[in-house]
């Protein structure tokens, strides 16, 4: 009896130590739908910023001004899941694990060893005309192939 006090006692423990962390989950990270403003405001702010990505860290995804429109990148590096963040100095997205570089407006890879480019989250227009980013991993755009593909915008420049 005692024993099953103890084990009950242990359960409770590591549910209050582990619940927390799963409601910041839920709360903040991956799968929730993002508004990310209209797309007048993205193209202007990307106009006075030579075009320059916008992060949304709790949704994990930059926005890019890709020709012909606006994408949302995953920014899970392809090669082993690192986190890229976007470099200023050197004009691209660069993978601080192992060196994978990928193009500032399509992400595609510029370099190896990421094997395909950063996967792309759809993006649609609600009745308001703000952007809404769909940031379930479940969903994703995967473009295996090397070269940029304008086929996957969704929203387009005009
Ligand atoms: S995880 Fe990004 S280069 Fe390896």
């Amino acid at each position: 009896m005692a024993f099953l006090g103890a084990l009950g006692l242990a359960a409770t423990e590591v549910v209050a130590l582990v619940a927390p962390f799963i409601r910041i989950n839920r709360i903040e990270g991956l799968g929730n739908p993002v508004t990310v403003g209209t797309r007048a405001q993205l193209l202007e702010t990307f106009a006075t910023t030579n075009d320059r990505p916008i992060l949304f860290r709790e949704g994990r995804f930059f926005l890019l001004h890709a020709p012909g429109g606006i994408i949302a990148a995953y920014r899970k590096c392809t090669h082993l899941g690192c986190a890229v963040p976007w470099n200023d100095a050197e004009d691209r997205f660069h993978c601080p694990c192992h060196g994978s570089q990928y193009d500032k407006r399509t992400a595609v890879v510029l370099r190896i060893p990421a094997p395909k480019p950063l996967q792309l989250f759809h993006i649609a227009a609600n009745a308001e005309g703000q952007l809404v980013v769909d940031t379930n991993p479940l969903r994703v755009i995967d473009r295996t192939g090397g070269e940029w593909d304008p086929r996957v915008i969704e929203i387009v420049d005009s």
